[in-house]
């Protein structure tokens, strides 16, 4: 067993049924990869409860499948108070960051809720998406290959990040 506390990751986005599903798939693969499970926990959830207990969007389910990864969450809401329990919370989008943040009064707190993509480290400054995961829920399933790249490639930054800076020895 280990001695240490895993790092809690959470990813939140609207429904909790298409991006933080994914993200939480991505993150889960990459972290099993890395032979990483007792030292990363990952965990999804949104901040509104429309599809609370659903499995992931079949479309989401579908596209994940495809690339290997299974998504295996039931959804479930972000409350008051939930940023306790993880050292990150990864929203989505911009807006899905500011619910996050009037969910979490305490500053120590807010300085954990962070947007997903600010950890692509190929992010530019005109990125056509304002640094966010678009919503891809009542788009076509090509939405949801392209939520999946963005996702991806901020998921390997965000794994580069925690090793680096949070599993660094001596600290976790
Ligand atoms: P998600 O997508 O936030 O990525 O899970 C959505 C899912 C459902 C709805 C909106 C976005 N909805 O309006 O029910």
């Amino acid at each position: 067993m280990s001695e240490t506390e895993p790092i809690r990751l959470c990813f939140v986005c609207l429904g909790n049924i298409c991006r933080s599903p994914t993200a939480e798939g991505i993150m889960a693969s990459l972290i099993a990869d890395a032979g990483l499970q007792t030292r990363i926990e990952v965990d999804s959830a949104g901040t509104a409860s429309w599809h609370r207990g659903e499995p992931a969007d079949a479309r989401a389910i579908a596209e994940a499948a495809r690339r290997g990864v299974a998504l295996r969450s039931r959804a479930s809401t972000f409350r008051t108070g939930d940023a306790h329990a993880y050292d990150l919370v990864l929203a989505m989008d911009h807006t899905n960051r500011f619910d996050l943040l009037d969910l979490t009064p305490e500053p120590e707190l807010r300085e954990r809720i962070l947007l997903l993509r600010s950890f692509d480290p190929a992010l530019a400054d005109d990125d056509p998406h304002d640094g966010a995961v678009p919503d891809p829920w009542s788009g076509g399933e090509e939405g949801f290959a392209m939520v999946y790249d963005l996702i991806e490639a901020a998921c390997i930054g965000l794994l580069d990040h925690v090793r680096t800076t949070m599993l660094t020895e001596g600290h976790r």
